[in-house]
């Protein structure tokens, strides 16, 4: 029966594209502006660790189930979810989950438009030599500075969301496809040519260790006033949402792009190249930014700002560097671009499905809604610095708008999606039906699939929430 479902938005050219499109979304700005921010946050080695430890038993085994789903409904994946679940004969509520996916992904695109667009400004500045023989103390002025001034945020931002909602317009198997061809690699080569420049830093042993030397102290625990260690869960939870986070994964964007899949692609395999891609990508960005932190005195632990006040330090000074800068911020910008429509992609579909719209105008509809709802992320970091939103909470008393948006999108919302995602696929599904759609046959690879979707997901997930939870204390 799922032979003949079609999806009515189109379909790949081949497994390639989709391998293409899948890794475009995949690897943006998660891997290269926030893997090095939250690794530096949260002490380095062991949560590089338990994040790969995530990607490996958690991440890919959601990817491969969410393909599943997509190619076997087909739609977008509320209707996915629905049909799916009648088909199992369990009920159609299931289609929930397919609105908490365009929530998140609403959610994470109002803010993601906002970082890419200081990248899409780092790369003017970059080309203009802002940074040629800038001291760190410079650079960070020029960032700080740069925060402050909702204005040229607004500007970025806006201008971001445009290109976005071009490309969502057209489909996304259109000129995207082509495009990720070249600018991946592209970007695997700047970061390669970047990394020749951190092994000539004195920081570069410096900083491999803090990547990869794991300390279980900094990642378990903090210490409280009295200098007493208090267990501290948080890190965990963040290294688990940020699997979510790098591979699109919990919020049906890869379900959707699976929708496109021909029926006669393998999903494992396809699987294992989109985390490698990414995962490679994450693990370079790291290699390049952390040893440049360290051979200029910079703090690991400076937050959202680390990429934007360590990289343009090592432009400013290699032979080059503005060329280079420049051209790292381009395809650092298209990363994202290919990451954004995924965001929203669901949303769009929906739109067309269930309301008769085409395609363009439910772009529009969206890429507005989105636009405005991301003011609040260019105001978090200036004029609404100060703002808290969920005071009572302690886990969110000292989160920015922005830091919340992110917490309840990647920490929780990501994580609760791919719970359910895993229960669907390992319990709900017939198991026929996943050994059929997968295509492994019965042996121990299906079977490891199906151990980890049925057993070790929803016990990691929830083992993890209810320790973060415990956490967010009303006081
Ligand atoms: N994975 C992308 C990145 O690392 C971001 C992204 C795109 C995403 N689509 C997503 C995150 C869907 C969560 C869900 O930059």
């Amino acid at each position: 029966m799922s032979e003949i479902r079609e999806s009515v938005h189109g379909q790949w050219s081949s497994r390639w594209a989709f391998v293409l499109a899948a890794t475009g979304s995949a690897v943006g700005l998660g891997n290269i502006w926030k893997f090095p921010y939250i690794t530096g946050e949260n002490g380095g080695g062991a949560f590089v660790l338990v994040y790969l430890v995530c990607i490996a038993i958690i991440g890919i085994p959601i990817m491969m189930a969410e393909i599943m789903l997509g190619r076997r409904g087909r739609q977008s994946p509320m209707n996915t979810m629905r049909t799916l679940a009648l088909e199992a004969g369990s009920t159609p509520h299931w289609a929930w989950l397919g609105w908490m996916g365009v929530l998140a992904g609403f959610l994470i695109l109002s803010y993601y438009s906002v970082i890419a667009g200081w990248a899409l400004a780092y790369v003017f500045r970059t080309g203009i030599g802002t940074f040629d023989g800038q001291t760190a103390d410079g650079v960070a002025h020029i960032f700080q500075s740069f925060l402050a001034d909702p204005e040229g945020l607004l500007f970025w931002h806006t201008l971001f969301m445009v290109m976005t909602m071009l490309v969502v317009a057209r489909g996304v198997s259109g000129g995207l496809e082509k495009a990720v061809k070249f600018l991946m690699p592209g970007l695997f080569v700047i970061l390669l040519i970047l990394l020749g420049y951190a092994l000539s830093t004195d920081g570069f042993g410096e900083g491999v260790t803090f990547l990869f030397k794991p300390d279980f102290d900094a990642l378990l625990f903090k210490v409280g006033e009295d200098g007493v260690k208090i267990w501290n869960p948080g890190p965990v939870l963040t290294a688990l949402g940020h699997a979510f986070f790098t591979l699109s994964l919990g919020m049906g964007a890869i379900m959707i792009y699976g929708s496109y899949l021909p029926s006669n692609a393998s999903i494992a395999r396809t699987t294992f190249i989109i985390a490698g891609a990414d995962t490679a990508v994450a693990l370079l960005a790291g290699m390049v930014i952390f040893p440049i932190v360290f051979a200029n005195g910079l703090e690991p632990s400076a937050g959202p700002g680390l990429l934007f006040q360590s990289l343009p330090l090592a432009f400013g000074h290699m032979p080059w560097g503005a060329f280079f800068g420049t051209l790292f911020f381009i395809l650092l910008v298209f990363a994202a671009w290919s990451s954004s429509i995924s965001l929203i992609e669901p949303a769009v579909t929906w739109l067309v499905e269930n309301h008769g719209m085409d395609r363009l105008k439910a772009s529009v509809v969206m890429g507005i809604a989105c636009w405005a709802f991301g003011l609040l992320t260019v105001f978090s970091f200036n004029v609404w610095s100060d703002v808290r939103l969920l005071p009572m909470f302690e886990t969110f008393a000292d989160k920015s708008i922005f830091d919340l948006l992110d917490y309840l999108t990647a920490n929780i919302m990501l994580p609760l999606g791919g719970l359910l995602i895993a229960i669907f696929a390992g319990w709900v599904m017939r198991t026929e039906a996943t050994r059929d759609e997968l295509d492994m046959g019965e042996g121990l690879a299906y079977r490891l699939w199906l151990a980890l979707v049925r057993f070790v997901t929803p016990v990691a997930v929830i083992v993890v929430f209810l320790h973060a939870i415990e956490i967010i204390n009303v006081g």
